[in-house]
């Protein structure tokens, strides 16, 4: 165990001395009293125990440790190592980015920089000492307080930090930089005062009001939601552009990717400032649910993570505070599952919430562990309520602050608070896999009874052949013809469903009230979507608790047969399917009183139709779009009663990975060739209500990023995007004023993009678009994104746009704006069938494997799905595939995202 840590740094590019002092106390729970520290790619100087120096002979040198067998119970060791931060492109550890020092050591990173028990469950006091030139490095940074700052002659200055708060070694940080911060001095609601920083080179102060506003919103709503405050007299943000992933926690002194905290109207879209405020709020709420209490170990990585990531989204919907607008954030949530999460589920890095194993951790920051573990976190709240939750929430920071812990102490934490059984609950963690819930229904007209009959399955993952039954919320609501809610009755479970289903739990089987099984969704309660009359008691919506393989819910006093909307607001991560029927989900896009299922109804019209077009369009035949979805979509384009940022969401088609995803075997070719079929149809069709959208939702006067201004910019960017499938003269000139004329980089972005995918001539604005923000990275990067996402951008395309002297594969936001665009988000050309494209990727997944680990491994996960293709592509792909896992040498990142997709 260690109880504090001296760290003092002399920071030299090629030749930084690390000395440690580091207090340590014999874990009495540990039977060995050998002392094993964690080190790598540093040069050990000298070692001292208790005041002598060690002899080689004293202690054991291994690849990755440093061990002092048979330690005395209390030492206090003196370790001095060297590095090399100019020389490390892993951005792990400490680096040098643009001429400055940065850290970063989640998750085992700390090791890089000194020996020591690099694990989340040691936690220890830090004290820093930083010493480098004041001229090259004039800003010194580190956790916590600034205690002590001064010169140190021959040029040198030295700053001195201490953190008040025991940390786990991952929350370390320092950075030594030439850098100009905003700073605001912000008082906390118990009349505490706090310094707010955020630092970036000097050219981009002009870029940080937004991270600022974000910062000081985050703080406001930590209070005022969950009673939680900043425990700190000052709290950094350092933008940073080589970064490997968006943000990072450290306490505080939050090390940001720069597209993280970089926004004004020139250089940033509409989704840039949502997602700075996300990152911004994400890293601050980790101070309570991730620093505060952090994890015992890495498997527990989705105790911090899911658990912020929910905190991140909620915080975004209360800032938009508009139901339409929560459900909007809602829909994008479901997006990011589907796109990414469910398919990940379904291939072979398949790993359930709380992992349980992995050989390296760095592959498992994940969207499983992100995005479903969000998703565990929000069936906690649709399970137990806003205010079961809340309870929850206290409990578990009233018996874990300064803990290191698991997640199964959160949702004991969820289950004492409420008195809940949440034992079943586990398997959320433990089971990987995407359940499938099937719900079939019936009308007993003479009864005026409606049965619900709900059934659960899931299919087997790696490593997991069987799986038990979920506790799976489905909220569920009733239309009657107009499209009105009916008020639901539910029927107690009868003594005939306990004996069809014998085993439900002694609890459940009360005769009335049935409270544990189903949540009543009411008015002051809106844990599920949806706006609820206030003055209207009746309920609406109910939350069923699915817990069996399966079971039947039957509702009483329904006068005629309802269309039912099941899964309202996603209640659970899971692919519902049900027999509807077109008139039904026409209905349910009419008429659905929940945003997200009203929106779901028509992704169903949509996906039902494509999953016919692509055979056809495999097949050479003539692709048709039938009347009823064209005029279902006119009727929502056209609906001016519903907000823009709604009716946009409502007309993005699934995407081509999502289409896949549905497929027996995917044909990417017909996929694109389908989809655009349909765009082009509509944007033909519907030609003069696009324009009539795009003339109706303009933004006027002085950017602001609120959701009601992006919302009409969405919808009209995307009307235009329609128009642009097939563009005639009146959309190609509107496309080029709108670049022309572009107030702001949504728009302006908005307009390249669509002149670029519509394969119009589009070089003379690229060129434009080019010159006019050479020096802004991040518009550099959207300008290489959107040429390798345009359906015409082959392979060859992708290379000639590498030898551009902006391209550099050791910037990972730039290799990601190009490399990854093209292979994750070109579908149709990165599986061409000459397999030209998967050389490509094998080729830079090796090229990146030497610089950077991290990157390269997640560029690796591209061939997931590569067994779900048809026999000539697997051909090439298994060769790709092959040809990486046979270089060497080889990172462990990379070896095990290509050998798990290689493994039977
Ligand atoms: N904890 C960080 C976050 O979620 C994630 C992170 C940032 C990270 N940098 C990393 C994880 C490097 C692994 C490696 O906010
Ligand atoms: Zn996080």
């Amino acid at each position: 165990m260690v109880e504090t840590v001296e760290l003092g740094f002399d920071l030299d590019p090629a030749r930084t001395i690390v000395a440690n002092r580091v207090t340590l106390r014999h874990n009495p729970d540990s039977k060995s009293r050998d002392l094993v520290l964690h080190g790598e790619e540093i040069e050990l100087v000298a070692l001292r125990m208790n005041g002598t120096l060690l002899a080689p002979g004293q202690y054991l040198l291994g690849a990755n440790t440093l061990t002092i067998r048979k330690a005395p119970l209390n030492v206090v060791l003196e370790i001095e190592t060297l590095c090399a931060p100019d020389q490390n492109t892993t951005l792990s550890g400490l680096y040098v980015s643009n001429g400055s020092f940065y850290t970063q050591c989640e998750a085992e990173g700390f090791r890089r920089i000194t020996y020591f028990p690099d694990r989340p469950d040691v936690m220890a006091k830090y004290t820093v000492m930083l010493r480098a030139n004041k001229e090259q490095f004039p800003v010194l940074l580190s956790n916590g307080n600034l205690v002590e700052e001064g010169e140190l002659g021959d040029g040198r200055h030295y700053a001195k930090w201490e953190d008040p708060f025991k940390k786990p070694s991952y929350l370390f940080a320092l950075v030594a930089a030439r850098l100009v911060c905003q700073e605001e001095r912000y008082t906390l609601q118990s009349g505490r005062e706090v310094l707010l920083q955020v630092w970036v080179e000097e050219g981009n102060l002009d870029k940080t009001d937004y991270a600022m506003q974000s910062l000081k919103n985050s703080i406001r709503w930590d209070e005022e939601r969950w009673n939680l405050e900043l425990d700190l007299d000052r709290f950094m943000i350092v933008a940073v552009s080589d970064f490997n992933m968006g943000a990072m926690e450290n306490k505080g002194l939050n090390i940001f990717n720069t597209k993280y905290v970089l926004a004004n109207p020139r250089v940033a879209t509409d989704i840039d400032y949502a997602g700075i405020e996300a990152v911004v709020g994400h890293e601050y709420f980790h101070n309570w649910t991730g620093n505060r209490v952090t994890c015992r170990d890495w498997f527990q990585l989705s105790l911090k993570e899911g658990l912020t990531v929910f905190r991140d989204q909620e915080f975004s919907a209360d800032m938009i505070g508009t139901d339409t607008g929560r459900a909007v954030t809602r829909i994008d949530q479901v997006r990011t599952l589907r796109q990414a999460q469910f398919p990940e589920d379904a291939g072979p890095m398949a790993h359930p919430v709380r992992p349980d194993s992995f050989v390296e951790i760095n592959n498992f920051y994940t969207v499983t562990v992100y995005e479903k573990g969000a998703e565990v976190v929000r069936m906690y709240q649709t399970l137990l309520g806003r205010d079961g939750f809340r309870k929850g929430m206290d409990l578990y920071f009233q018996r874990h602050d300064g803990q290191a812990v698991q997640c199964d102490d959160f949702r004991a934490a969820m289950a004492d608070a409420n008195g809940r059984d949440l034992k079943q609950f586990e398997r959320w963690y433990s089971q990987a896999g995407t359940p499938v819930v099937t719900a079939r229904t019936r009308y007993d007209a003479a009864a005026h009874a409606y049965e619900i009959t709900l059934s659960q399955r899931c299919p087997a993952t790696p490593g997991q052949a069987d799986k038990l039954p979920f506790h799976i919320p489905v909220a569920v609501g009733l239309l009657d013809a107009h499209g009105k809610d009916l008020p639901l009755t539910l029927e107690a479970p009868s003594s005939r469903a306990r004996v069809h289903h014998g085993v439900r739990p002694q609890s459940d089987t009360s005769s009335t009230g049935n409270t544990s099984r189903v949540r009543v969704r009411t008015g002051s309660d809106p844990t599920v979507g949806g706006t609820a009359d206030p003055t209207d008691s009746a309920v609406t919506t109910l939350v069923l608790e699915l817990t069996e393989a399966e079971q039947t819910f039957r509702f009483t006093g329904v006068k005629e047969a309802p269309t039912p909307s099941i899964l309202r607001d996603f209640s659970a991560p899971v692919v519902l399917e049900c027999d509807y029927s077109d008139d039904q989900l026409l209905h349910l896009f009419k008429f659905d009183s929940d945003p997200v299922n009203r929106w779901e109804a028509g992704q169903r019209l949509a996906l039902e139709r494509l999953l016919k077009l692509v055979p056809a369009a495999a097949a050479g035949q003539r692709l048709e779009l039938d009347d009823t979805f064209i005029a279902a979509q006119r009727a929502v384009l056209t609906d001016t009663a519903l907000d823009a940022a709604f009716r946009e969401q409502a007309l993005i088609l699934p995407s081509e990975t999502v289409i896949a995803e549905h497929m027996e075997v995917v044909d990417p070719q017909a996929i694109h060739t389908a989809r655009q079929f349909m765009r082009r149809t509509l944007g033909t069709v519907l030609r003069n209500e696009l324009l009539a959208v795009y003339a109706a939702n303009q933004t006027p006067g002085a950017y602001s990023p609120d959701a009601a201004s992006a919302g009409k910019r969405a919808l009209k960017n995307l009307a235009l995007s329609y128009l642009m499938v097939a563009p005639d003269q009146t959309a190609l000139r509107l496309a080029q004023q709108q670049f022309d004329a572009a107030g702001n980089m949504t728009d302006r972005a908005a307009a390249l993009s669509a002149l670029i995918h519509s394969g119009a001539d589009a070089g003379k604005y690229l060129d434009r678009f080019y010159q006019d923000f050479l020096n802004e990275a991040l518009v550099v990067d959207k300008w290489f994104g959107m040429q390798a996402t345009a359906p015409h951008a082959d392979v060859a395309a992708v290379r000639e746009l590498m030898k551009h002297p902006a391209f550099t594969l050791k910037n990972p936001n730039r290799a990601r704006s190009l490399i990854f665009s093209f292979c994750n988000g070109n579908p149709s050309q990165f599986h061409a069938a000459d397999g030209s494209a998967y050389d490509f990727w094998a080729e830079h997944v090796i090229k990146l494997d030497a610089l950077n680990p991290q990157v390269a491994a997640r560029l690796a996960r591209s061939m997931d799905r590569w067994r779900r293709y048809a026999p000539e592509l697997q051909v090439h792909m298994r060769r790709a595939l092959e040809q990486v896992a046979g270089t060497s040498p080889l990172s462990n990142d990379v070896m095990e995202v290509v050998s798990k997709a290689l493994a039977n």
